[in-house]
């Protein structure tokens, strides 16, 4: 990791680009007044932060299976949580501590890559979202190997396979950083 003038120079880039990741997939979503919202990976809490400010009215839960970002993502959304419109817990996309039809939508960022079964993981989600709840993927659009299972017809497949039955692939144009959202519908 770089450090020094130029690592926080990285720092800041990466944080400005997670900004904008979060607040685009959120807009997909089109979250409504008092709605249940679920992020799955909410790393340092940023997605979190902005959605808070966009739409204060909503509850927000988050799920995430690293102690770190728990810490992380606690401080930055202290008040929040206080306040009792954010719960962040330790816990894990494939079997999530909540009863079914929980959440109006739910929303993971650069996360999927990571889970050990992503279609058990997806109908993890579609088990606690409402009938008609949406869920967003956002992953990278790159043709690189790391992201080669994530492509949009690929992802489309596995919502398909996890339940979902309408899904909407949306891209957001950026060269410098392109990002493909999967947003699908139970
Ligand atoms: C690359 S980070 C992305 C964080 C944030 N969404 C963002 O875009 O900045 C991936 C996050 O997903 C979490 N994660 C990975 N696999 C997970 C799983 N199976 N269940 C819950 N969280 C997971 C990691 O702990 C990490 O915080």
């Amino acid at each position: 990791m770089p450090r020094g003038l130029i690592g926080r120079l990285l720092g800041r880039i990466m944080a400005w680009h997670n900004g904008l990741d979060s607040e685009w997939t959120v807009r997909l979503l089109h979250i409504g007044n008092d709605e249940q919202i679920l992020e799955v990976g909410f790393g340092p809490g940023a997605a979190i932060e902005s959605l808070v400010k966009l739409h204060p009215s909503v509850q927000i839960a988050g799920i995430d299976h690293s102690e770190a970002m728990l810490d992380a993502a606690s401080s930055r959304n202290r008040d929040a949580i206080v306040a009792g419109n954010v719960i962040l817990q330790l816990g894990s996309v494939e079997n999530l501590p909540f009863v079914n039809s929980t959440f109006d939508k739910a929303f993971s960022i650069h996360c999927i890559y990571f889970w050990e079964k992503p279609v058990q993981g997806l109908r993890e989600l579609y088990r606690v979202l409402k009938p008609g709840g949406r869920l967003a993927i956002t992953v990278r659009d790159k043709n690189r190997e790391a992201y080669q299972a994530f492509r949009p017809e690929k992802l489309e497949q596995m919502l398909h396979r996890a339940g979902f039955t309408t899904v909407e692939i949306a891209a957001n144009g950026v060269s410098a950083h392109p990002l493909i959202c999967a947003v699908g519908t139970k």
